[in-house]
C-alpha cells in the first residue's frame, strides 16, 4: 500500500449550485499506471479513470472518494480524504431540473444612465462564485443571445438611438449547462446628440455667442472712453 495522502479536486471551484455538473479528479502522487476507483458512501461505483463527472447535489458531493490499484506493488493507494464542497439549492430528482428558486439569481447594471449617441456603454453581469460564461439578451429574454462573453462585461460601442432597448444577462457553466436565472432587465435608452465634439468645429451657436461678446466688448470700451471724456 502507496502511503501518501491521494487528492481529489472538483471543478468548478468554490461553491456549487444543486443540479449541476461537476467534474472529480483523482490525484495519486507517484507513479502512472494507476487504475482509479470511484466509491460513494463507501460503495464502489466505478473503476477506471482518473476523473468521474456526477450531478451535484448537496448531501452527495461530500461523499465520494478515489482510490488506485495497480498490478506492480504497490498495489494500492490510501483513499482519497473526502471533499469540503458546499453545494447549495434544492433539485429535483424526478424532473432532473433544479427548482428555479434556488437557481443563482445574475444582477445587470450599466455604468451610464443618461446616454447619448456615440457613447460607448459598459454592461456587468453579476453572480456569485466563478467559472462562468456571460449570456446577453436584448427585448426578450428567450430569444439568442445577442452575445457571449468569458468576461462578466459587454460592451455596446458607439451606440445610436437602435440600440436601445431592455438588456437582460445570464451565466452559465459546466457540461450541460447550469444556468442561473435571468437578470432583471437594465433599460438602455440612447437619446440627443453626441456630446463628442470634433475639435476645431464650432456650432452657429457657438459662433454667434462669441460674436456677442465682441460686440459687447467693443461697445463696453465706447462707454468707458466717452466717460473718461466727459469732463472736458
Ligand atoms: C468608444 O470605443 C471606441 C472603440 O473602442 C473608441 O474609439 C472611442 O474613443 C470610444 N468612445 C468613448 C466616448 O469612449
Ligand atoms: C461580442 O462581444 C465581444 C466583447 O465585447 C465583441 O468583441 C464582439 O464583437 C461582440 N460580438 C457581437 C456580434 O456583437
Ligand atoms: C445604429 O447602429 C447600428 C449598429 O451599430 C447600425 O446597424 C445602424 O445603421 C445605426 N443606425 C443609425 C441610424 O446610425
Amino acid at each position: 500500500m502507496l502511503c501518501v495522502p491521494v487528492l481529489m479536486f472538483v471543478s468548478p471551484h468554490g461553491l456549487l449550485y444543486s443540479g449541476e455538473t461537476v467534474t472529480l479528479q483523482c490525484d495519486i502522487p507517484d507513479f502512472t499506471d494507476w487504475t482509479y476507483q470511484w466509491y460513494n458512501i463507501k460503495k464502489l461505483q466505478s473503476a477506471g479513470s482518473p476523473s468521474k463527472t456526477i450531478t451535484a447535489l448537496s448531501d452527495q458531493v461530500n461523499q465520494y472518494q478515489c482510490q488506485g490499484t495497480r498490478t506492480d506493488l504497490p498495489q494500492s493507494s490510501q483513499l482519497s480524504v473526502s471533499l469540503h464542497i458546499t453545494v447549495t439549492g434544492e433539485f429535483t430528482i424526478k424532473k432532473n431540473l433544479p427548482l428555479t428558486s434556488n437557481q443563482p439569481k445574475a444582477t445587470l447594471s450599466s455604468d451610464q444612465k443618461d446616454i447619448l449617441t456615440g457613447d460607448n456603454v459598459t454592461l456587468t453581469c453579476t453572480v456569485e462564485s466563478s467559472g462562468w460564461r456571460f449570456y446577453w439578451y436584448r427585448h426578450r429574454q428567450e430569444s439568442e443571445p445577442v452575445n457571449t462573453t468569458s468576461g462578466s462585461s459587454y460592451t455596446l460601442r458607439q451606440v445610436n438611438v437602435s440600440d436601445g432597448g431592455q438588456y437582460r444577462c445570464r451565466a452559465g457553466r459546466g457540461d450541460p449547462v447550469y444556468y442561473t436565472q435571468y437578470s432583471e432587465p437594465v433599460h438602455i435608452q440612447v437619446t440627443g446628440e453626441s456630446k463628442h465634439i470634433v475639435p476645431g468645429y464650432s456650432t452657429p451657436g457657438h459662433f454667434g455667442v462669441c460674436l456677442g461678446l465682441i460686440v459687447a466688448a467693443f461697445l463696453l470700451t465706447i462707454v468707458f472712453v466717452i466717460q473718461k471724456g466727459s469732463p472736458f
